[in-house]
């Protein structure tokens, strides 16, 4: 039986010449999305996906084109979150078409591909029933299919919603070449912050910018100052969004709450944050 060391090169399966190709196919889908922000946490449940979708939100308000991908794909919520869960998948000019919101925010997620035709056709190897969960290599393959299959289009921002941890930073650090910052999401706990901390270190790691920390959730515990943590971590503070009932019922619904609802102290909340954000960003070429 002939041993992996006893088989000269890749056994005439050409794996370096399809990653290859599959680089060069990322690098050229991703070549008009101006700017890639990845929102994190090392902790479950601060409302990262919610951030992420109202954010978006936000950008496609002040005129921004704007993209979600949802890089959960163990907990995928940002179709849901965006009202667009359910909707067919297209197919168009060798990539997938992927839904708008009412606002024009394009959404890519592992939800809009369990029960799409289209999944069958482009993403053979990652369409999974809903009780498989992705691990490790297996998930980077998704999420580069994803990235690298999508039309996303010119885009202003492409939002990445994290999963909970850190592990998956360095491998959306890696192949998104135009990562331009990182948002980091904690609440208003010690335990939150104890592992948010971590985060932080991880996002250090990588070459992305942390463009800031978000307070979500502000008032639901008394909790540590969080621009003091901020601070002492030694990057920006972007600022608190309180706890609001109501965002999480227009989450629920699939509704752009920032449009909604824009007398809200969570909306004014939201949009400063927004506005934070994108003055840390590169600027907009005229
Ligand atoms: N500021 C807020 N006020 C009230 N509810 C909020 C707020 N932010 C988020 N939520 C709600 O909290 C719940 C958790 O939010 P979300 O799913 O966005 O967290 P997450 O960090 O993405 O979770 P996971 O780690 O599982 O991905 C949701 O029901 C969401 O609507
Ligand atoms: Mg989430």
């Amino acid at each position: 039986m002939k041993r992996y060391k006893d088989i000269a090169g890749d056994g005439g399966s050409n794996i370096a010449g399809q990653v290859e190709a599959q680089q060069g196919r990322l690098r050229q889908r991703l070549a008009s999305v101006r700017t890639i922000v990845a929102v994190v946490s090392g902790k479950g449940g601060v409302g990262k996906s919610a951030l992420t979708a109202n954010l978006a939100c936000c950008f496609a308000l002040d005129g921004w084109k704007v993209g979600v991908l949802d890089a959960d794909l163990n907990g995928p919520t940002q179709a849901k979150l965006l009202g667009v869960r359910g909707r067919r998948l297209v197919m168009a000019d060798g990539g997938v078409e992927p839904p708008r919101t009412e606002l024009g925010v394009k959404v890519m997620s592992m939800d809009l591909l369990l029960a799409g035709d289209a999944a069958a056709l482009t993403w053979d190897a990652t369409v999974k029933d809903e009780a498989h969960t992705w691990q490790g290599a297996m998930e980077a393959n998704a999420i580069r299919e994803f990235l690298a299959d999508t039309n996303w289009g010119p885009l202003d921002a492409l939002l990445l919603d994290l999963p909970p941890g850190t592990d998956r930073l360095a491998t959306i650090a890696s192949l998104a070449p135009t990562l331009a910052g990182i948002v980091v999401v904690t609440i208003p706990s010690e335990v939150s912050h104890l592992v948010v901390r971590r985060a932080i270190t991880a996002a250090s790691h990588t070459k992305a910018p942390v463009l800031g920390l978000v307070e979500n959730m502000a008032g639901l515990f008394p909790g540590p100052d969080a621009s003091r943590f901020a601070a002492d971590a030694g990057i920006p503070f972007l600022g608190s969004v309180p706890f609001d009932s109501a965002l999480s019922i227009a989450a629920d619904r699939g509704e752009a709450f920032v449009a909604k609802a824009p007398w809200r102290e969570s909306v004014r909340a939201l949009k400063r944050i927004a506005d934070g954000i994108r003055a840390a960003l590169p600027p907009r070429r005229a």
